[in-house]
């Protein structure tokens, strides 16, 4: 400021001084009149540099600031260092904003901003996918007109939103949506969406579970209470073979409790073991001689049972778990086979050029009663029994196929299901190359 106050003085003094000099030379009237000149030339000067100030006003925000001279350069320095701070803190801004922008985007859930008014003022690509919202053209839209939900409307309107709300079906893919709104800066909303649709399918399971556990053990335990009240109300007057009779059924009861309860450990067991099964080398013939032998046994000579080994001689796996894997596809052929059918075994080489890794595959084909083919693709579920009546008669818990199906998926293998009511199941226990060697070091294997 100083300077220009100086500069201005100083040019006073230097006209007056140029003024005076020539009037003291040529006469008053050359003085005065060589003094108005140069005061109109200084009035031009200011007026042009005014006029270069005002063109870089009205022109747009980003251009230059022009260049000064006289005592207009200090102006022009001044204008341009306040421009330079102010695209400082402007890049600053927009750097924290793109922040904020893409630690939005990384969020797992939708999140919209909400005017007081209910428009949208900013959405998260999350939100977009959730609510099947248009980032770009919605923007500004009220979103009680984009979301037609009743429920919706009616929880933004209740302005209690202590609970999240949740959307059921709210797209075509039957999707669970819950939303929360979070109030904040007076009257705006935050709008928070979670896709709950995988914790509300499992939240189903879980009770689903509980219910299928608690009824098939209620079923045994009514059976045994029942026969206990028999022999307490009337055991004065049963004969020993009663007794024992009632006994032996009393038995078979809690039998069927303790399969169903050891089934239900195996799957836990097998669920808690992470996605992948050991590696060991696993000797396929003592696994399947052994499988063949308790298929003998559960048969009882009733049926025709065989066993061939042509596939490579070990898995890479978990020994206990392949054995109840096979062992429940044998068992099951036993135990859906009618007296004078055959049951076959076979390990065998899968070919790759049919598609595939290739690798082998554990065959059990039975003669037996075959299954409708619309209850094939439920067979692995849980509890899942073609006729309920007849698995439950033969001990079945419809936990047999889950637990096959476990361990295939933790050898990296799959179950494949082939039947015709009235003539025989097929079922194929395939096993990833990847999976199986020919013949390891000595002192590796381990007999089944
Ligand atoms: N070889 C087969 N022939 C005909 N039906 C079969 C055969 N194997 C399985 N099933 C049908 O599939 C259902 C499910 O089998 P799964 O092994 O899971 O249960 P389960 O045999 O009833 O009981 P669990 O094996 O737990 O004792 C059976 O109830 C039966 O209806
Ligand atoms: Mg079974």
């Amino acid at each position: 400021m100083k300077t220009l106050w100086f500069g201005a003085f100083f040019s006073a003094l230097l006209l007056t001084m140029v003024g005076t000099g020539v009037g003291l030379a040529l006469g008053t009237a050359w003085g005065l009149g060589v003094a108005l000149v140069l005061t109109v030339l200084l009035g031009l000067h200011h007026l042009q540099q005014l006029h270069k100030l005002m063109g870089w006003l009205k022109g747009p925000l980003d251009a230059p600031v022009p260049e000064g001279s006289g005592i207009w350069d200090k102006v022009f320095i001044g204008l341009h260092r306040r421009v330079r701070t102010r695209n400082e803190q402007q890049r600053a801004l927009n750097l924290a904003l793109e922040r904020f922008r893409r630690a939005a985007e990384a969020l797992p859930d939708g999140v919209v901003i909400l005017s007081p008014h209910r428009q949208i003022e900013g959405m998260n690509s999350k939100a977009a996918l959730f609510l099947g919202l248009n980032q770009r053209t919605d923007m500004g839209q009220t979103i009680t007109n984009l979301l037609r939900q009743p429920d919706f409307s009616a929880y933004l309107d209740t302005g209690a939103f202590d609970d999240p709300l949740v959307l059921r079906n709210t797209r075509a893919d039957g999707a669970s949506l819950q939303i929360q709104v979070v109030p904040y800066a007076g009257e705006r909303q935050l709008l928070l969406v979670r896709d709950v649709t995988k914790l509300e399918r499992l939240e189903t399971m879980r009770s689903d579970f509980v219910a299928n556990v608690s009824h098939e053990l209620k079923t045994p335990l009514t059976v045994v209470a029942g026969f206990i009240e028999t022999l307490q109300d009337l055991h004065g007057s049963l004969s020993p073979d009663q007794v024992e009779h009632y006994l032996s059924l009393a038995h078979d009861q809690s039998i069927r409790m303790q399969h169903l309860i050891s089934d239900l450990l195996t799957l836990s067991a097998l669920e808690t073991g992470g996605s992948n099964a050991e590696v060991e080398p696993v000797a396929v013939a003592p696994l399947l001689e052994a499988v063949q032998a308790d298929t003998l046994a559960l048969s009882g000579g009733r049926h025709r049972i065989t066993l061939e080994m042509d596939g490579p001689s070990h898995i890479l796996g978990a020994t206990t778990e392949l054995r109840s894997a096979f062992g429940n596809l044998a068992s099951n052929a036993v135990r859906y086979t009618p007296e004078g059918g055959s049951i076959a075994l076979r390990w065998q080489k899968v070919d790759g050029a049919a598609g595939g890794d290739g690798g082998a595959a554990f065959v059990v084909a039975d003669t037996g009663i075959g299954i409708p083919p619309q209850h094939i693709p439920r067979l692995t579920e849980r509890f899942y029994r073609v006729d309920r009546g007849r698995s439950r008669e033969s001990g079945g818990t419809g936990l047999g196929l889950a637990i096959v199906k476990h361990v295939l998926t933790r050898h990296q293998g799959w179950l494949e299901v082939e039947s015709e009511p009235g003539k025989g199941s097929r079922f194929t226990a395939r096993i990833p190359a990847a999976r199986l060697v020919s013949a390891p070091a000595p002192g590796t294997a381990r007999a089944a």
